[in-house]
């Protein structure tokens, strides 16, 4: 029997199982949960703790899942500050622009590339992260998307291949030819290390019919899809997520009554990023509409060095209450439970006996001050349970 470590007196605790506590979070007051092997294997009232080896007065302080962070882009080179600049004089945000991180991602070795995913997944890990999800997408050649792939197999397990994240500079003017080296030799050599495969669909990258070739021909290389969907435009993306059964659409900036309706009715997540809006000064996406007519979301960052250059789910959180009219339950819960579902698991995004022991305690009473006390460090400590062994490339 491996050693066990209790976390005492937590201020509120919240387990996003409504078996165990209050409303949807399933919140318990003066909580306290016992961790074994990596699991939570109890969790109730401090004051019925059983003697265990360990244990961690917390003083009150919250506690809540480590956040699960569903969509990221940190297998990149270089920055690309002076288009953020632009932007906040006035430019517009174009798809284009992934391009120049192309040109520098392709010249960096394989250790810079490394290095810069470490120093993102660690500044994740600060910020509350205990899991999160990174796509490939600016290497753009078979060799440049392998190897993105495989550096970031070995930090996460939900890696996503998006060759088919723009149509690169040397395939100007024959995007089919690139489509089908996407859909071809490079899905083939990027497979082992991908968990889903994602794209672009929208204004500047891929069509519906493109996009739809992209994901079929990932599915029957044992791929699950996901989507980008619905950024830029109003389009087909969030449809073709719903007629694949997506496991999330992603963006749904611009949604119309049919997307809403296709996304309620469906088990496709809508994962809304509102650092990219923050970050490209555009329209936030809809989310009360979407929560009102019973769409599942979750909050991610869409950390990249173009959109939105933040690994802070705190930000996340404080921005969809703000600004997108979620109430701190529901941005929270999305930044935890959401995103477990926008990457079909079970074991985390939650702190119910089974699940993985991944918690995360705040400098504060409660939940709600991630968004009360924005732009503030609340983060106190991070328990992350270790990955599980990674299948051979
Ligand atoms: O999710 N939308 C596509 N991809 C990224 C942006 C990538 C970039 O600008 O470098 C996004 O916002
Ligand atoms: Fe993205």
């Amino acid at each position: 029997m491996s050693e066990s470590t209790a976390l005492l007196n937590i201020g509120s605790l919240v387990t996003n199982d409504p078996a165990l506590g209050e409303g949807a979070l399933g919140i318990i007051t003066g909580g306290a949960i016992v961790i074994q092997g990596g699991r939570v294997s109890w969790v109730g009232r401090s004051a019925d703790v059983d003697a265990t080896t360990t244990v961690i007065d917390l003083e009150g302080r919250a506690v809540l899942p480590g956040f699960v962070d569903s969509h990221a882009h940190l297998l990149f080179a270089g920055d690309r500050a002076d288009e953020f600049a632009a932007r906040m004089n006035g430019e517009p945000y174009a798809a284009g622009g992934i391009r120049r991180t192309v040109t520098a991602t392709r010249a960096a070795t394989d250790e810079h590339l490394a290095a810069n995913l470490r120093r993102l997944a660690a500044e994740l890990r600060r910020s509350g992260v205990t899991t999160f999800e990174t796509k490939s997408g600016y290497g753009l050649t078979t060799q440049d998307e392998a190897r993105a792939l495989e550096i970031a197999r070995s930090v996460t397990d939900e890696t996503t291949y998006l060759g088919a994240h723009v149509v690169p500079a040397e395939f100007e003017g024959r995007p089919d030819d690139y489509v089908a080296l996407v859909a071809g030799d490079m899905l083939h050599s990027c497979a082992p290390n991908s968990k889903w495969i994602d794209v672009f669909c929208d204004e500047g990258a891929f069509d519906v019919d493109q996009s739809r070739t992209v994901l079929l021909a990932g599915i029957a290389a044992g791929l699950a899809p996901r989507l980008h969907a619905n950024q830029l435009q109003h389009g087909g993306g969030v449809q073709l997520a719903v007629e694949l059964d997506a496991a999330s659409a992603d963006h749904c900036t611009y949604l119309d009554d049919r997307d809403i309706e296709a996304l309620a009715a469906s088990n496709t997540v809508a994962t809304l990023l509102p650092g990219a809006e923050f970050s490209t000064r555009s329209r936030y996406p809809d989310a009360r509409r979407l929560l009102d007519a019973g769409a599942t979301i979750a909050l991610a960052t869409d950390c990249n060095p173009g959109s939105s250059y933040t690994t802070s789910m705190s930000l996340m959180i404080a921005l969809a209450v703000r600004d997108m009219h979620m109430t701190p339950d529901e941005a929270v819960w999305s930044a935890t439970f959401g995103g477990s579902m926008a990457l079909r698991r079970n074991d985390i995004g939650r702190l119910s006996p089974g699940s993985r022991a991944d918690i995360v305690s705040l400098n504060a009473p409660s939940h709600i001050h991630l968004a009360y006390r924005p732009g503030v460090d609340l983060i106190d400590r991070v328990w992350q349970a270790p990955l599980t062994p990674k299948v051979a490339a």
